[in-house]
Parts: C-alpha cells; sequence; structure tokens
C-alpha cells in the first residue's frame, strides 16, 4: 500500500481497528445487558455521535453492540483556533428529549478534552438515567480538561497528528480505513 506522500506512517490498520471495535462492542453489550439490564428492557439506550468525526467509528461501534439502541448526532463547534480555543457551542442537537435514558456518547478522539467536557455536561444536565463515553483515541498527553472516559479503543502516549476513520486535515482524509500519523512539516507548512 503507497501512503499519501502528506502522511508519515499508519498507526492502526484496518483490522486492528476492526478488532478494538469488536472487543468494545462486546465489553459494551455486557454491561448494558448486566448492570443496566434493567434499563435497557424499558427504553434502548441512546448513542450519541459527535459530528463529524464521529460518524465512522459509531457506524461500526454500533453493530458491533448486540443490544436494542438508538442513535443520533450532535455538532460542537468552536470559535478560535488550536492555539487559542474559544468558546464551545451546540450548533446541532439531539432530535428528542433524553430525560431518563441511557446514553452513550461516542466519540472519535479525545484530545485536549474540551469538547467532551463540554458535551458530558450539556448532556447530564438533561438528566439521562445513565451517561457513559466511548472514545476510540484517548491522546492523554494532550488532556488539559478532565473528562469520564468508559470504553476506550486506543490510548496514545505520543502526541502526533492523526488523519483517516472519520479523524481529518482541513476536511481530508477522513475516509481512509486505517489511521495515520500526518507529517509533521505540512503542519508546519
Ligand atoms: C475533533 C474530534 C473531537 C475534538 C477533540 O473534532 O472529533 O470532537 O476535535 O478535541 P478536544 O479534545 O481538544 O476538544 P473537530 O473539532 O476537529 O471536528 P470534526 O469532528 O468535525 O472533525
Amino acid at each position: 500500500m503507497e501512503l499519501d506522500r502528506r502522511l508519515k506512517r499508519v498507526l492502526f490498520e484496518e483490522g486492528e481497528i476492526r478488532r478494538r471495535i469488536g472487543e468494545l462492542g462486546a465489553e459494551i453489550t455486557a454491561d448494558y445487558r448486566g448492570k443496566l439490564g434493567e434499563m435497557v428492557k424499558t427504553r434502548p439506550p441512546l448513542a450519541v455521535g459527535l459530528l463529524r468525526g464521529a460518524v465512522i467509528f459509531l457506524a461500526d461501534l454500533v453493530r458491533a453492540i448486540d443490544l436494542p439502541l438508538e442513535y443520533d448526532f450532535i455538532t460542537v463547534s468552536s470559535y478560535g483556533n488550536a492555539a487559542s480555543p474559544g468558546e464551545l457551542r451546540l450548533l446541532k442537537d439531539l432530535v428528542d428529549p433524553v430525560e431518563g435514558q441511557d446514553l452513550l456518547i461516542v466519540e472519535d478522539i479525545v484530545d485536549t478534552g474540551r469538547t467532551l467536557n463540554f458535551v458530558q455536561k450539556k448532556l447530564r444536565a438533561r438528566g439521562p438515567k445513565t451517561l457513559r463515553t466511548c472514545c476510540l483515541i484517548d491522546k492523554v498527553a494532550r488532556r488539559e480538561v478532565e473528562v469520564e472516559l468508559d470504553y476506550v479503543g486506543f490510548q496514545l502516549e505520543k502526541d502526533e497528528f492523526l488523519v483517516g476513520y472519520g479523524l481529518d486535515y482541513a476536511g481530508l482524509y477522513r475516509n481512509l480505513p486505517y489511521i495515520a500519523a500526518l507529517r509533521p512539516d505540512v503542519l508546519e507548512g
């Protein structure tokens, strides 16, 4: 396989991502059938994906969860840039009220933690029965804000700019089936 010239190396191959999502799905299924089983009987849990990055992860994850389940999406937007993060706001909200429902936030990557912290606070304020979070990649080295993560696909210590499998650089590379690191000079230039 020939890599795009702006990509440095592949971190997670398609098969490795698929295998790990299978494990996450099995873990989530067991948890919601067990501890949360009674709740599931009354109203199906709702998987909440964050647009746009989490679309691909959510699509694969929900198919690895063997339970009745609903899903919906929210969009969070930030004024500002990476160097000076601005205020976050909800650009697109969930369609239905979620009071009393079991919520599972599905996020592709947790970096500073600002986005997820904002979403967790917003959703918690709506009185869900339970609120859990599943992220594919936890970039621990970049964390600035405390967040609760219940299910983590891969933990990364190294701070590299990642693309693929929903993650973008300038809107591109989201459709790569694998996750790769961008060459540092691409960001500098
Ligand atoms: C990315 C990613 C997370 C967020 C993580 O989204 O999908 O939502 O950044 O960063 P943080 O932990 O520092 O808040 P982005 O804003 O790039 O939008 P996208 O989902 O449309 O790619």
